[in-house]
């Protein structure tokens, strides 16, 4: 089925100016981007995105890394968006992610991981209103 799936170019490929190299692997994938921003998160904002993961160790971490500089979030659609986007990332530990990933190819640390995508249907509904209202996507 088409889906969604929220998508979080991270500081630290932003900082690499890599921006377009990882837009480039989801559109030669077949997923569209039907909406984008680039905007420097505040600690609120950031803190609210990961709610659900603030009582681990590495919050404080994660939450100073991606206030750290800005980031490009956008919204991928197409056949299995969820599942596509987590393929071409790889495993969050970019030193466990497959050869030719983004996070293989892009990323250095567990925190400095290039992206974030969607882990789930429900994950995606909500990033994706977390960041966008309906008249800021663009359905192709
Ligand atoms: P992301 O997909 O953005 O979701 C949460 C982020 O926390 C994750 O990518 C990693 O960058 C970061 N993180 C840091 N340490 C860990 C860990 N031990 N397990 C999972 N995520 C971690």
């Amino acid at each position: 089925a088409t889906e969604r799936t929220l998508s979080i170019i991270k500081p630290d490929a932003v900082a690499k100016n890599a921006i377009g190299d990882i837009i480039a692997r989801f559109e030669k994938a077949g997923l569209q981007v039907v909406a984008a921003k680039m905007t420097h998160l505040s600690e609120e904002k950031a803190g609210g995105f990961y709610a659900e993961h603030k009582e681990r160790p590495f919050f404080k971490d994660l939450v100073g890394f991606m206030t750290s500089g800005p980031v490009v979030v956008q919204v991928l659609e197409g056949e299995g968006a969820i599942a596509k986007n987590r393929d071409l990332m790889g495993a969050t530990n970019p030193k466990e992610a497959a050869p030719g990933t983004i996070r293989a190819d892009f990323a250095e640390t567990i925190d400095a991981n290039a992206v974030h995508g969607s882990d789930s249907a429900e994950s995606a509904a909500r990033e994706i209103s977390y960041f966008f209202g309906n008249d800021e996507i663009c359905p192709r």
